[in-house]
C-alpha cells in the first residue's frame, strides 16, 4: 500500500483545485483495501474514497484519511450470447468501454468518453445519451467499514438518477473494488436519445456496431463537453430537476421554451442548462470560476480558481436560477468541506 501524509489531492480531482489531506493511501489490491480502512480507523480521522475526482468539488483542506482503491484489470466470462465483464475500480471508464467495444460486446457504448474510474461509475449510476450504469450492471464487490466483504446487486445498490446508497447511506462507509457488467454479443443499440436522432439525420445513416455508435457519443461529447486534461471541470454540475407536472405546466404559459422530458415517474424532468443559460450565465466568468461558454451546465477553473471560489459561483448560480423560475438546483457532484 502507497502511504502519503499531508497531501495535496490536486491532480486527484478533475477541477485541479488544491486540497490537502491527511493521509492518501493507495490500495493496489483487494486485501490492501480492508487494511487501509483499518488504517484510516486507528488514525482517528474519517475515512474518504477518492478514484480520479471526476465527480467532486473541494472546498477546504480536508482532515480526512483518503483511500484511492486503484486495482486495475479487465477480465470476462462468456454465457451463450451473454458477456459478464469484471473490472477493477481503478479501471480507467473510457478504456474500458474501449476494452468491450473493440471485442464487438454492445451495452457500454451510450457512455463512451465520460471521465473518471469503474469504482466511481456506480456511485452516482453515470449516465449517458439514453442510458445508465444500472442498465447494464451485475453486481459489486467491496468492503464496508463494519460489515466487511460485501457483494452488492443492483437492488442493494439503489440506484436512481445519479444517484446510489453510495451517495447515501454508505457514504463514507464503503469501498468499491470491482464492478460486474452484462454486455450482449449480439446488442441492438440504444439510438433514442435527441443528440444521436439529429447526428443520424445530418450524417444520413445509422451506426453499424457499438465501435462505431461510441465513436459518435465520443465525437458529441468533445464538441459540447470539455476535456479535464485541458481545462479543469467535472462535467454536468447540476442534476436536471424533476419536477410535478402542475409546477412544469405554469411555468411552461409563463415561458413556452421550457424544456421538459417525460420520465418514469409521474414528474417531468428540465433541463438545468436551459434554466442557467436563460438566466445569462453561459460563459460567465468571476476570477478564474466560470461557466463552460459551449454548455452551461459545466462549471470549469481556468486556472487557479479555488474550491471555495467555484462553489461561491455555483451559489450564485442556484440564487438566479430560484429567483428567476422558483426551481433550486441541486448540485450533481460531490461539494465537500471540513471548514
Ligand atoms: N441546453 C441549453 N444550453 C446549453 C446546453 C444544453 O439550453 O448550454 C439544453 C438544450 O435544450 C439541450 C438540453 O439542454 O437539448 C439537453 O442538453 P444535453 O443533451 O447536453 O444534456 P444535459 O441534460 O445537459 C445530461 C447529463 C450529461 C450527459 C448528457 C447526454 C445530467 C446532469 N447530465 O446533460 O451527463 O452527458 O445528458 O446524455 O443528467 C454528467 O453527468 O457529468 C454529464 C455530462
Amino acid at each position: 500500500m502507497k502511504v502519503h501524509k499531508h497531501f495535496d489531492i490536486r491532480n486527484h480531482n478533475t477541477f485541479r483545485v488544491s486540497s490537502y489531506v491527511r493521509y492518501f493511501l493507495g490500495a493496489e489490491r483487494e486485501e490492501e483495501v480492508p487494511s487501509a480502512m483499518e488504517m484510516a480507523e486507528n488514525l482517528g480521522y474519517p475515512m474518504m474514497v477518492l478514484g480520479s475526482g471526476s465527480n467532486m468539488l473541494i472546498c477546504s483542506d480536508l482532515n480526512r484519511v483518503v483511500i484511492n482503491p486503484n486495482l486495475q484489470g479487465i477480465q470476462e466470462h462468456h454465457h451463450g450470447a451473454d458477456v459478464i465483464v469484471e473490472a477493477g475500480a481503478g479501471v480507467n471508464w473510457h478504456q474500458l468501454v474501449r476494452y468491450t467495444v473493440e471485442r464487438g460486446y454492445g451495452g457500454l457504448e451510450n457512455l463512451a468518453l465520460i471521465p473518471g474510474t469503474v469504482g466511481a461509475a456506480p456511485v452516482q449510476n453515470i449516465g449517458a445519451y439514453g442510458v445508465e450504469l444500472k442498465d447494464v450492471f451485475v453486481d459489486l464487490l467491496g468492503f464496508h467499514r463494519q460489515h466487511g466483504r460485501m457483494v452488492m446487486d443492483a437492488g442493494a445498490c439503489r440506484f436512481a438518477y445519479r444517484d446510489s446508497v453510495f451517495k447515501g447511506e454508505f457514504k463514507d462507509a464503503f469501498v468499491i473494488c470491482s464492478v460486474r457488467f452484462r454486455l450482449q454479443k449480439q446488442s441492438k443499440l440504444n439510438l433514442s436519445y435527441d443528440a444521436l436522432q439529429r447526428e443520424i439525420q445530418k450524417r444520413g445513416l445509422k451506426p453499424a456496431n457499438p465501435a462505431e455508435l461510441a465513436d459518435w457519443v465520443a465525437a458529441i461529447r468533445s464538441s459540447k463537453l470539455p476535456d479535464p486534461e485541458v481545462i479543469g471541470n467535472a462535467g454536468s454540475f447540476f442534476k436536471n430537476p424533476m419536477l410535478s407536472t402542475t409546477q412544469y405546466n405554469a411555468l411552461k404559459d409563463e415561458f413556452p421554451e421550457i424544456p421538459g422530458y417525460p420520465t418514469a415517474s409521474e414528474r417531468v424532468k428540465t433541463s438545468a442548462a436551459w434554466l442557467i443559460e436563460q438566466c445569462g450565465w453561459k460563459g460567465a466568468r468571476k476570477g478564474d470560476a466560470g461557466v463552460y461558454e459551449k454548455h452551461s451546465l459545466v462549471l470549469v477553473n481556468h486556472g487557479r480558481a479555488s474550491g471555495a471560489e467555484l462553489w461561491a459561483l455555483a451559489t450564485e448560480i442556484r440564487q438566479s436560477v430560484f429567483e428567476h423560475f422558483r426551481i433550486m438546483i441541486e448540485p450533481e457532484v460531490n461539494v465537500l468541506s471540513d471548514v
